[in-house]
């Protein structure tokens, strides 16, 4: 700790000057010419803590640090000098200065190892060790209670002593935090930090850098909701206080016991009560209680519990996001509704128990109000996601509203709470169902007749709401793919009766429309041309590909409709439509910052490395372009259109075809010479697009005035001569991702590469944008200039021009 020249002079002088004493035996008190040395200690007066120099563990070093005084194990709750060890206490002494500093001085030259940083100057200053196990710095003629110029208790170390403040002071600005010490023989700050967030409602937070490793649980009325323990014993007593000085937590306990709470350099919160009887420490509490308690494993909506296998489940009327990822136990993207919300139709609120309540960092309370007006507030607010009540102890009062996804839910057995979550109105009807359900179980023992009219019945109700389950894709070779079927008359209906107003788009085999359930879902409805011998190949292909492969990066398939001739695909509907209508607009490309392109890229390239590796089948999607890429109304890419697709089962990875089918621009030479297909053909069609969505400009079609070379050819030019940031779309701000956007560019050249074999496979290219790691050179690109595209092929259709999927008979 630095200290002005003035300081050190004003020491200098008091060293040489002052007649000094020695401590004298049993003192509670330090003052400016009381000293404390290395073998003496200070004691508060009622004998409970002690203060003094120590040694921890095997450490040669010495700290100036507090104990209790009772208690065998020598036990430091307090240490100064953490971070500044002395090894050779010859000359050092602890002493208060004027104008009101405790300082850790090295006698021979006057230097100051340690000093309390006091803001006050006073006369006298004094300092006293508290038997709370403060030390506190204050004026000796001023008896005014709490009047401290400086005191331990804001300055803890790794311990909460029993009337200590975990959390801030809002008008100094100043935050008491734990930090652990690094190992038992280094009391210096550890990798781990222990906070009050006074976001929301208050929570205690372990960070370990800036990340979170747990966060605990509101408060309410009976201890920490997770923390069963606690709720039983009736000599423990808290307080969170949250007002616009403050907003700290604190604990005592009713009887004398002796107590710490304590952050351990592994990061765990150790609550430890001393027992006198068998002279030891024992834990009463510690969070994280297992290693399910890390915060989020779950994902938003999912919910831990630690009887099951595996720990995390979807909360009831939720489905996993990414259900490949749950069989990986990857639960990170968390569940969803099964039924969207649909605020404007009037949403409700199904009550979940026993929980380990949501992390309330994004949540609003007030303390008077009741359960029902709690509940008018959140229904009146679509953001507003459940409510619960605040204190349940007393009968209960209090309101807690959450705000955006609810994430970090536990199952408990004893101490959960009861939450209400908004869901879809007719998440209530379902439930309904449920008991027609039991009924019929009922009529079955009334009599055959009986049944059978109820079956009827019950059918008829299934077939209303049109969610009939039957096998869509029987045609293609799985015969097991079983997605929901809609009728004719419910699509017709939801898309105005393909209402030309509804129109989006034409896809690969047909025109799509947007669409609205009664329920208020929006769904992308994809029609077949009637008649299209060509397109029912792509339908049953898109149909086999997508219904049993679901990933956050790939467009969800909702189900099918076939009656007569009509064959649809229903989606859910992309309210950001594709990348090309953003990313080549000069207009709308201006929302597309680094942050959300580099997002975009990472998404696409999550999705493919996911079709190529992880799915039961690998996908080779053949047609991956930017009109093809979707983006939901947080800019998420959805990769979608798996017309052209082909499935492979175990190691194949590739194959011929005469029938040469995709988009000029994306095609990789290898497939548009000699119709050769593999993974590495995505490969490249993804390194295209990476490039495209750095630079804002079309593959083909690009032009520049220096050279004839398409926009691979002239981002491998600016490569080789050092200049790739030149590529960037003029209009985008990059300072402060350059190594980002560097990295991007040179990932995407390396897609793009000639040889298949050069070019990385999609699980390689993912690592490669994450990480650090030094990149190999990359090689000259396929296709770099336009003409080797087209005279490559014999025949050339007029689509090409424009992005459209095109079809070339190869002769070969
Ligand atoms: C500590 O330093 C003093 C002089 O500053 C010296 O006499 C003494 O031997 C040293 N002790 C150790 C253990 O090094
Ligand atoms: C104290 O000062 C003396 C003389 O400058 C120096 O030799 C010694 O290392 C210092 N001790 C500490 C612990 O800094
Ligand atoms: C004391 O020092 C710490 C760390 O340097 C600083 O955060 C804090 O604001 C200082 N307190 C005062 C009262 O100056
Ligand atoms: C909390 O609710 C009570 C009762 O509804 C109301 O009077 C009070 O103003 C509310 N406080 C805040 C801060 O909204
Ligand atoms: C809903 O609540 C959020 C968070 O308190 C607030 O920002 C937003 O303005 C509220 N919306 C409405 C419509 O009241």
């Amino acid at each position: 700790m630095k200290i002005s020249n003035k300081y050190s002079l004003l020491i200098f002088v008091l060293t040489f000057f002052m007649s000094i004493q020695k401590i004298s035996n049993q003192t509670d008190t330090i003052t400016t010419t009381q000293i404390l040395r290395d073998g003496e200690t200070i004691v508060s007066s009622g004998g409970i803590f002690e203060l003094g120099f120590f040694r921890p563990g095997n450490s040669k070093n010495r700290y100036v640090g507090m104990w209790y005084k009772k208690t065998k194990v020598k036990t430091v709750v307090w240490v100064a000098n953490r971070e500044i060890p002395v090894s050779n206490t010859s000359g050092i002494v602890l002493k208060v200065i004027e104008p009101g500093l405790l300082v850790l001085l090295n006698e021979s030259n006057g230097g100051i190892i340690w000093s309390s940083n006091t803001s006050r100057h006073v006369k006298t200053p004094v300092a006293i060790l508290l038997d709370s196990g403060n030390l506190v710095l204050k004026d000796a003629n001023d008896d005014g209670e709490g009047n401290f110029l400086w005191e331990s208790f804001n300055n803890p170390t790794d311990t909460l002593l029993p009337g200590m403040k975990l959390g801030w002071n809002f008008k100094t600005g100043m935050e008491a935090y734990l930090s652990p010490w690094n190992n038992n023989d280094d009391p210096s700050s550890g990798d781990f930090t222990y906070h009050l967030d006074p976001s929301g409602y208050p929570q205690l937070v372990m960070k370990r850098g800036s990340d979170v490793v747990f966060k605990t649980r509101p408060w309410n009325g009976l201890g920490y909701s997770e923390m069963p323990n606690l709720r039983q014993n009736l000599i423990f007593i808290y307080e969170v206080v949250i007002n616009k000085n403050e907003a700290y937590y604190a604990y005592g306990f009713v009887e004398s016991i002796i107590s710490r709470y304590v952050v351990s350099p592994s990061g765990s919160a150790q609550h430890w009560i001393w027992i006198s009887r068998t002279q030891s420490w024992v834990v009463f509490s510690s969070a994280p209680t297992d290693n399910y308690d890390r915060y989020k494993v779950c994902g938003a909506y999912g919910s831990c519990n630690i009887d099951n296998s595996p720990v995390c489940g979807c909360l009831d009327r939720f489905l996993p996001k990414d259900p490949e990822g749950w069989d990986r136990a990857d639960w990170s993207a968390g569940c969803d509704r099964r039924t969207s919300l649909n605020c404007q139709n009037g949403d409700v609120f199904l009550k979940y128990s026993g929980i380990k309540l949501p992390d309330t960092q994004y949540s609003w309370f007030n303390e008077s109000m009741t359960l029902d007006e709690c509940k008018v507030v959140c229904l009146k607010n679509c953001s507003c996601m459940a409510y619960s009540q605040l204190d349940i102890s007393k009968g209960g009062s209090g309101c807690l509203l959450w705000f955006k996804d609810l994430i970090d839910i536990r199952q408990l057995s004893e101490a959960g709470q009861d939450i209400y979550i908004r869901m879809a109105s007719s998440e209530l009807e379902l439930k309904g169902r449920n008991k027609k359900v039991l009924e019929l179980i009922l009529s079955l023992s009334i009599g055959m007749i009986l049944l059978g009219l109820s079956l009827m019945l019950y059918l008829r109700r299934r077939k209303k709401r049109n969610h009939r389950l039957r096998s869509c894709g029987r045609q293609g070779h799985n015969k097991d793919i079983e997605i929901p079927m809609f009728d004719l008359y419910t699509i017709s209906k939801a898309t105005n009766n393909f209402s030309v107003n509804n129109k989006l788009g034409e896809g690969g085999f047909g025109p799509v429309y947007k669409g609205l359930f009664e329920e208020g879902q929006e769904i992308a409805v994809k029609r077949l041309s009637r008649n299209s011998f060509q397109g029912l190949d792509e339908f049953k292909s898109e149909v086999i590909c997508i219904a049993k492969h679901q990933h956050r990066n790939l467009v969800k398939l909702l189900g099918c409709c076939i009656e007569g001739e009509e064959k649809m695909l229903i989606y859910e509907y992309m309210p950001n439509r594709s990348l090309d209508l953003i990313l080549f607009d000069p207009m709308q490309s201006a929302v597309l910052d680094w942050p959300k392109r580099f997002h975009i890229i990472n998404g696409i390239a999550r999705g493919l490395m996911y079709l190529h590796q992880d799915s039961r089948l690998r996908i080779i999607h053949r047609d991956l372009k930017a009109s093809n890429i979707l983006l939901d109304s947080d800019m998420n890419p959805k990769i979608s259109d798996f017309g052209l697709a082909r499935c492979f089962g175990g190691n194949e990875t590739g194959a011929n075809t005469s029938r040469v089918v995709g988009t000029y621009g994306y095609m990789s030479p290898e497939y548009a010479i000699d119709g050769h297909f593999s993974v590495k053909s995505d490969v490249y069609s993804f390194g295209v697009l990476v490039l495209e969505i750095v630079s804002g400009k079309r593959n083909r079609g690009f032009s520049h005035r220096d050279h004839h070379h398409n926009l691979l050819g002239h981002a491998w030019r600016l490569y080789k001569e050092g200049r790739s940031l030149e590529l960037v779309n003029a209009h985008l701000d990059v300072s402060g991702y350059l190594s980002e956007v560097l990295r991007s560019i040179h990932v995407g050249l390396l897609c793009v590469q000639q040889c298949p074999q050069d070019r990385p496979s999609m699980s390689v290219a993912v690592s490669m944008l994450a990480n650090e790691g030094l990149l190999p050179q990359a090689r000259h690109p396929g296709f770099f200039t336009e003409r080797d595209a087209e005279s490559s092929s014999s025949t050339t259709t007029a689509n090409s021009k424009n992005q459209m999927t095109i079809s070339l008979v190869e002769a070969r």
